[in-house]
């Protein structure tokens, strides 16, 4: 890695330090009901082999998705390059008393040996790096044989002038209703530069990458379900900007 590059993955993380006070509260984010984290289990488990799994969760954050693995039985590990996210994770899984274990270091290069998980898994993580390929590759390297990536992510900007029209409605109503700036938080131009997914990753590219990785088996699912569900906890400020297009892609490492 470059040192313009280390730069980048450091102001990148200072970025998610301190969103990770407020980012468990906010919809979209962290699980508002019962409901949501049914319907993403319910997900999870159509795609996982039975057994205890042990289950990485690159780019975890507060380990939100990740939890829900644990919840569910495996073994999770997450990996993030934000201390402060790691710190909300680790509490939240000793709070309900799982044996997750949590590593700071970068999901571009996983820092663990070929073929160690079962799953590897991460949400709104790849439009966040600089090398998405490179990425998916060393994920499929540190699955065993048999083993299934799941990446959900989605576009969160589409360039329309609907969408636009849209963040314009939602940041003044942020600004009116929470007295804050509603682009606190937004990455620089100086980092966006870094990004070839900026805006969010198309399925489509998401195939891409799964494809070069060489990973088979290739699923992609569209996730409008849990859209709607977390969308009925958004105020209107939120919801009236969330017109994503949101997806899971998963496939398998035969060999
Ligand atoms: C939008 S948050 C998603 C968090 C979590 N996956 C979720 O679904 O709630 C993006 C996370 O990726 C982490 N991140 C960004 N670049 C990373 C990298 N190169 N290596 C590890 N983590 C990274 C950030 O620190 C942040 O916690």
């Amino acid at each position: 890695m470059t040192i313009q590059e280390n730069q980048i993955k450091q102001n990148i993380a200072r970025i998610w330090d301190v969103s990770s006070e407020t980012y468990d509260s906010q919809q979209g984010h962290g699980i508002q009901s019962e409901m949501e984290r049914e319907a993403w289990k319910s997900v999870f488990k159509s795609l996982l082999p039975p057994g205890r799994l042990k289950v990485l969760d690159v780019g975890c954050g507060t380990c939100e998705i990740g939890l829900l693995f644990a919840e569910m039985g495996h073994h999770v590990t997450g990996l993030d390059l934000s201390e402060k996210m790691l710190a909300k994770a680790r509490e939240k899984a000793s709070k309900k008393g799982f044996d997750s274990v949590f590593e700071k270091g970068d999901a571009e290069n996983p820092p663990f040996e070929e073929g160690t998980f079962d799953a590897v898994v991460n949400r709104h993580l790849l439009w966040t790096l600089p090398h998405p390929d490179t990425a998916v590759t060393n994920w499929k390297k540190v699955l065993k044989k048999g083993g299934v990536l799941i990446v959900v992510d989605g576009v969160w900007n589409d360039g329309t002038l609907e969408t636009k029209a849209r963040r314009f409605v939602s940041d003044f109503c942020t600004l009116l209703a929470e007295r804050k700036n509603p682009r606190k938080g937004h990455y620089s131009r100086e980092i966006n530069d870094e990004l070839p997914n900026r805006h969010g990753v198309p399925p489509e590219k998401t195939l891409e990458y799964f494809k070069n990785a060489g990973l088979k088996n290739v699923k992609d699912l569209d996730l409008k379900d849990v859209r709607e569900i977390q969308k009925k906890k958004m105020p209107f400020r939120k919801r009236i900007a969330y017109n994503y297009e949101y997806h899971l892609i998963c496939g398998r490492k035969i060999n």
